[in-house]
C-alpha cells in the first residue's frame, strides 16, 4: 500500500492491510465477508473499511461506546487459521468470537438454536504444528461462554452449551457425522477449532456462538428469512458478551 506521500506503508502481515492500532481489542468473525459488512454497516457506529484483501473485508467502528471490529475468517480452519492467528498476534487483539452457522447433530436442537462451543473436536491437522505428546483439546473462554449462556438465558432464546465438530470437510458420508453426534458434538461447523488454538498458542480469548442453519439428520433447512432473524439474535449476543 501507498501512503499518500508516495511512499510505502508497512502492514504487519500479508494478508491484512490495515495498520496496527485500526484493529479494536475485541473482534467479530462471520465466514463470509458479505456478513462482515452487513454488520458493520447495521450494529456498529461510523464502522470504517480498514481491509479488503483478497475480498476479506474488515472493518473497525463502536458499539455503545466501545471500539469493535468485525472481519470475515473465510471457510475452514487454515483460513481461520491464518486471519485469527494474525489479529491475536500481530495487532493486539485479546478476543475474537466467531459468528456462524452450523450444522444441528444433537436431537435437542432446532433450526435457529444458538450453540455456544465450550469445545471444539477436530479431524483437521492444525495442531500438529505444536508437536505436543498427546491430543490438544481446544475450549471456548469460559468467561465468555458464561456471559453469552447468561445472555441467551435473559433473552429466551434457545441455546445450547457444549461441544462443536469442527471439521476440515463440508462433504460427509452421514455415518461420520453419526459418529461424532454419538460422541456428544452438538453441531458441525468448520472453524471454531483453529481459532481456539490460535487463541490457546496466543493466550488470548475466543468464543464461537453458531446458529443453526440446517439440520444434518434430517435435511431441514432454515429459509432466508429465518437465518436472518437468527442471525440478529447471534450478532446481538456477541456484542454484549464484549460491549
Ligand atoms: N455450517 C452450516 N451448516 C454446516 C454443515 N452442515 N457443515 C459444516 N458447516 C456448516
Amino acid at each position: 500500500m501507498m501512503k499518500s506521500d508516495g511512499t510505502k506503508r508497512e502492514t504487519p502481515t500479508l494478508h491484512n492491510q490495515a495498520e496496527k492500532g485500526q484493529i479494536a481489542e475485541c473482534v467479530l468473525m462471520p465466514g463470509d465477508p458479505q456478513r462482515a459488512r452487513f454488520i458493520a454497516e447495521n450494529y456498529l457506529a461510523d464502522a470504517r473499511l480498514v481491509s479488503e484483501v483478497r475480498g476479506i473485508y474488515a472493518y473497525t467502528g463502536s458499539c455503545r461506546g466501545r471500539k469493535v471490529s468485525v472481519m470475515a475468517s473465510g471457510m475452514g480452519a487454515g483460513s481461520m487459521g491464518i486471519y485469527s492467528y494474525e489479529l491475536f498476534q500481530f495487532y493486539g487483539v485479546e478476543k475474537i468470537i466467531r459468528v456462524g452457522s452450523a450444522g444441528g447433530l444433537s436431537p435437542h436442537l432446532a433450526l435457529r438454536d444458538i450453540v455456544i462451543g465450550t469445545a471444539s473436536s477436530t479431524d483437521t491437522g492444525y495442531a500438529l504444528q505444536y508437536g505436543l505428546p498427546g491430543t490438544l483439546a481446544p475450549c471456548g473462554d469460559f468467561g465468555l461462554a458464561r456471559k453469552a449462556f447468561d445472555y441467551a438465558e435473559k433473552k429466551g432464546l434457545g441455546c445450547r452449551a457444549g461441544m462443536l465438530f469442527s471439521g476440515e470437510a463440508f462433504y460427509y458420508e452421514e455415518e461420520i457425522l453419526r459418529k461424532w453426534a454419538q460422541m456428544g458434538a452438538l453441531a458441525v461447523e468448520m472453524e471454531s477449532a483453529a481459532l481456539y488454538m490460535n487463541a490457546a498458542k496466543t493466550h488470548k480469548k475466543a468464543l464461537a456462538i453458531c446458529t443453526i442453519s440446517d439440520l444434518v439428520f434430517s435435511g431441514e433447512k432454515c429459509s432466508v428469512e429465518e437465518r436472518q432473524n437468527s442471525f440478529d439474535d447471534m450478532i446481538k449476543m456477541a456484542l454484549s458478551i464484549i460491549t
